[in-house]
Order: C-alpha cells, then structure tokens, then sequence
C-alpha cells in the first residue's frame, strides 16, 4: 500500500483563507522570529521542569485531563467555541519544513491538518471511520459531508464535549467559523453531520465490539493519554480492523528541544518502534504539516497487524 502526501500547493491553499503571511525562514525576520521562539520555548521547558522536581508530580494524569477539558467544554458552549475558529483570532507563525514561516490562526492550523486527513481518508477508502477524543467534534463534522457514504463514529472522554457536538447536530446549519472551517454547510451536508455517531467513553475502553471499525484516528488526543498510551493503543487496536491514522508529536518529528518540552509536559512522545510492538505497522509519516515552535507533529498513517487471538495455539 503506497500513500501520498498532500502537494504543498494544495496545503497551502486550504490555509489560504486563514494566511495572514508568509515569511521565508532564511529572512532577516524569519531567523529573528524562529530564534526568539526557540528561546522561549527554551526557558518555559527549563521552568515548568524545575517546577516539577519541586512538587515531585508529573502533569497530566488522566483525572487532571478531565478536569481541564470538561471545564473548558462546559465554559464555551457553541458560540464561544465557534469564536474560537475565528479567522480573527490571535494568530502565530508556525514552520513549514525549513522554507517558510505561515502566520494563521489557530483554525488555519487546523484547515492545513484536517485537509491532510481528507486526503489520506480519501486515498485509503475505509468503509468506516472512528476518531478517538474528539473533543467537540469538528474533524469529524469536516470529513462527514466529504465521504456522504461512510459511517463516522466518535469517542470522547468528557460528557461537555459530547454535548456540544451533539448541539451542533441539532443546528439547521453550522455557526460561521466552523463553517468556513468545513467549507460546506448545505442541508446535505448538515445531514452527514447529524449521521455522526458521536459517543462518550474512555479510549482505553472502548464500548464498540472487535474490529468495528476499517479505520481509526486521532487529532492531537493521544497527546493527553500518555499516561495511560499502552492501554489505549491496545483498545485501538482491538476496534480497528484495517488502518490508523495518528496526527500526534511523534519524536521523528522532534528535536531534542520538542523532545524535552513534551518530556516535562507528560505528552506523547512515542517514536515509530513503540508504534510497530503496539501492532500497527508503518505505511507513511507525513511531517510537512504547519508547526508549533514548541514540538513538532507528524501523521502516521499505519496497518493494523491483527492481535494473535488468545485461544491461539503455540507450536
Ligand atoms: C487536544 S484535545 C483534541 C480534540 C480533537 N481531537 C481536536 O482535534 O480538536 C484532546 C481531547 O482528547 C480527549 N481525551 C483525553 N483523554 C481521553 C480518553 N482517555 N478517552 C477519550 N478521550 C480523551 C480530551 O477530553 C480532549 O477532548
């Protein structure tokens, strides 16, 4: 199985509506911006690493996570999580590989990974589909109206983000920033949202039987499921039957500075080799994705290798 990466040009693009410019790395003001970023990423990895020598307790445990997303879920609401995808809103620059600096919102971050996602989804033709923490829903509500035919499921811990995804379904149409996000916003396209199956339920149980699903991917939640990873990938693995899809901070697309920022954070750091013993084998990983000046992500696409069955007999 061969996979292609987006073209530059079509990234590009998708983010156009989002760009508010486009500054070449090797400027007098790209290298100025990049090495002040790498400062500050610098000091707050050193600050936040002292602080847990301090208190002697890692962030992110599974509770803390709760916490964190249900209050921000519960806080925003529709509207307010809408503004969020304002084109508006603050916007900061991000790498693209070593040529350039695209300076967009956190939404145009988003247009350039979910327009990534598309087409993997479209060159691997799942005949289902599952994300795993889903937050409120919007990667799902975008691929929805694209793929009219597929079955989309989705998981997510907390019960706020359940409920706001769930109000969108009800909405006779998407509010403007997720709109323009999705790109579609049609009565056919509103009925693919509301064929969404969106559930709540912690990814390392899952309630949906053995191999349910031809493909399962997850946005940046593995992220927050460190912790628990070994677990929550094995779950993955059982409901999967064919394909993941995993846009996370992988540590090929780190450098040691990306490595000890998600170090002292508690997020994902897995590398390829974790990947394969999990069972899931490598067809591509896409790094030429729009990134953050404090950890790089990559999307894997990956086979799922079928779990040897417990009744399986050892010669
Ligand atoms: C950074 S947000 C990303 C949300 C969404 N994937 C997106 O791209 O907008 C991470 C999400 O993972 C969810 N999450 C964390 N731990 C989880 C778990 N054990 N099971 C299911 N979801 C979980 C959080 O509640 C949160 O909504």
């Amino acid at each position: 199985m061969r996979i292609e990466s987006l073209p530059q040009k079509r990234l590009i693009e998708a983010v156009s509506p989002y760009l508010k410019a486009i500054i070449p790395q090797a400027s007098l003001e790209g290298r100025a911006l990049c090495r002040s970023r790498r400062r500050g990423t610098l000091v707050s990895t050193i600050q936040l690493g002292l602080q847990q020598i301090i208190r002697f307790k890692r962030e992110r445990s599974q509770e803390s996570t709760e916490r964190h997303y249900s209050d921000s879920y519960a806080d925003t609401g529709v509207e307010a999580f809408d503004a969020c995808l304002a084109s508006t809103a603050r916007s900061n620059p991000f790498k693209l590989g070593n040529e350039s600096l695209l300076v967009l919102p956190p939404s145009g971050l988003y247009a350039a990974y979910l327009a990534t996602l598309s087409d993997v989804v479209g060159q691997l033709k799942p005949s289902s589909v599952c994300e795993v923490g889903f937050g409120s829903g919007k990667n799902l509500i975008y691929l929805a109206p694209r793929f009219p035919d597929i079955p989309f499921c989705g998981y997510e811990l907390t019960h706020e983000g359940v409920a706001v995804a769930k109000s969108l379904q009800e909405r006779q149409s998407l509010p403007p920033n997720l709109a323009k996000l999705v790109g579609q916003n049609d009565v056919t396209a509103m009925e693919a949202v509301r064929r969404i199956d969106f559930r709540q339920g912690n990814a390392k149980c899952l309630s949906a039987p053995d191999k349910s699903f031809d493909l399962t991917f997850t946005v940046l939640a593995l992220e927050q499921m460190w912790p628990i990873l070994p677990q929550v990938l094995a779950e993955i693995r059982r409901v999967t039957c064919r394909y993941v899809v995993f846009l996370e901070a992988f540590r090929e697309a780190n450098d040691w500075l990306g490595y000890l920022n998600l170090l002292v954070r508690n997020y994902f750091r897995a590398d390829l080799r974790m990947m394969q013993a999990a069972g899931f084998a490598p067809i591509a990983l896409f790094r030429q994705l729009p990134l953050k000046h404090t950890h790089g992500v990559a999307m894997l696409v990956a086979e799922v290798v079928p779990a040897p069955s417990p009744n399986a007999k050892v010669h």
